[in-house]
């Protein structure tokens, strides 16, 4: 019997929380996946159900260096990056890397094989933003020799390559303006804060809130990020999309609530807010909803209570 033709994407970062996510995604969609990653910041235990699949593939690879891959391909999706403030602030150079010299050779692939590639952009592209909500025409407010300017100037630069390739060589290319994610697989001690609340509620410590945690951030579930990301690949717009829940809170209401959901009896306490650490991230959405015709459906309660449940699991065994 003849194999059957199935469409051949490549996601880089499949070892990551995203990266698993979109492999676990496009397996149900019956695709053949190529999974990439060097496992700098990723797990490959996020992606072990898979390996036993025809129609799944990995290569150990570091994407900063040339990036080879036998037969056809029809789309790339690339998210191999450090994503956390305390990844990058431990590897600034590879997360310069992969954000430049990376998303070079992704692009190379995708022009050679006349693949489709999304890239993985961020809501870090605003910097502390001066504007609330942000919205795609916003340029940003970004220091470029802060700790975190390691971050956000590979992610511009990464969308500058992208556009330029779009320009030049006409390369099919979607840029994905990615705000707050959570969810299964996250990272819990990243830095960041809600995996980090999460953690330290569930082990019964206190939770530590910067500044005055009236820095606002908004978050997204992972199905409904997964989602805006397809819906976002399979259209025919090529500059950045935010994607992300408009759903605004501080950081110290979002303490309150993890305490209250996890039933957990730490307490809050404060300390010093960290260089350049953004006031406010509330994503404008109306692109997404007008081209994409996406918005959220996951509310956050529903998102966090699915998340810690997850999170139990690991806690209690
Ligand atoms: N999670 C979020 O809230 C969020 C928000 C904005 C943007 N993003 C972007 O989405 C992407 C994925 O983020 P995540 O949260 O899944 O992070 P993650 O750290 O869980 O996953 C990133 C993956 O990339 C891999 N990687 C890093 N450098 C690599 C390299 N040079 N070669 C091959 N693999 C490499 C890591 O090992 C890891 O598995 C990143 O590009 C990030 O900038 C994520």
């Amino acid at each position: 019997m003849q194999e059957k033709k199935r469409k051949r994407i490549l996601i880089t970062g499949a070892a990551g929380f995203l990266g698993s996510h979109l492999c676990d995604h496009f397996i149900q969609q019956d695709f053949h996946v190529i999974g990439m990653d060097n496992l700098i910041t990723g797990d490959i235990d996020h992606i072990a159900h898979l390996f036993k699949l025809p129609n799944f593939e990995f290569y150990h690879h570091d994407v900063s260096k040339f990036v080879h891959v036998p037969g056809d391909l029809h789309y790339i999706l690339h998210f191999a990056s450090p994503a956390s403030p305390i990844d990058y602030l431990k590897i600034p150079i590879q997360t310069l890397k992969v954000g430049s010299l990376g998303t070079h050779n992704l692009l190379g692939l995708a022009k050679s094989k006349k693949a489709r590639i999304l890239v993985a952009s961020t809501s870090e592209v605003y910097g502390d933003p001066l504007v609330s909500p942000q919205s795609e025409e916003y340029w940003g407010n970004v220091n470029p020799v802060g700790p975190r300017g390691v971050y956000d100037e590979a992610k511009r630069f990464q969308e500058a390559m992208t556009m330029a390739y779009h320009n030049t060589h006409q390369l099919e290319t979607r840029i994905a303006r990615i705000f707050n994610t959570f969810g299964p697989r996250m990272r819990l001690h990243d830095g960041r804060a809600l995996p980090t609340f999460i953690s330290q509620a569930l082990k019964g410590k206190d939770l530590t809130v910067f500044g005055t945690g009236l820095q606002t951030r908004s978050f997204c579930y992972v199905t409904d990020q997964i989602d805006g990301i397809c819906k976002l690949l399979f259209s025919d717009y090529a500059l950045p999309v935010n994607i992300g829940n408009p759903d605004e809170m501080t950081l110290l209401d979002m303490a309150k609530e993890i305490i209250e959901l996890t039933g957990s009896s730490s307490k809050i306490v404060f300390e010093e807010l960290p260089v350049d650490d953004p006031k406010q991230r509330r994503p404008d959405i109306s692109k997404a909803k007008t081209l994409l015709n996406w918005s959220p459906r996951v509310s956050r309660k529903e998102g966090l209570e699915k998340t810690i449940a997850y999170y139990k699991t690991f806690f209690n065994s």
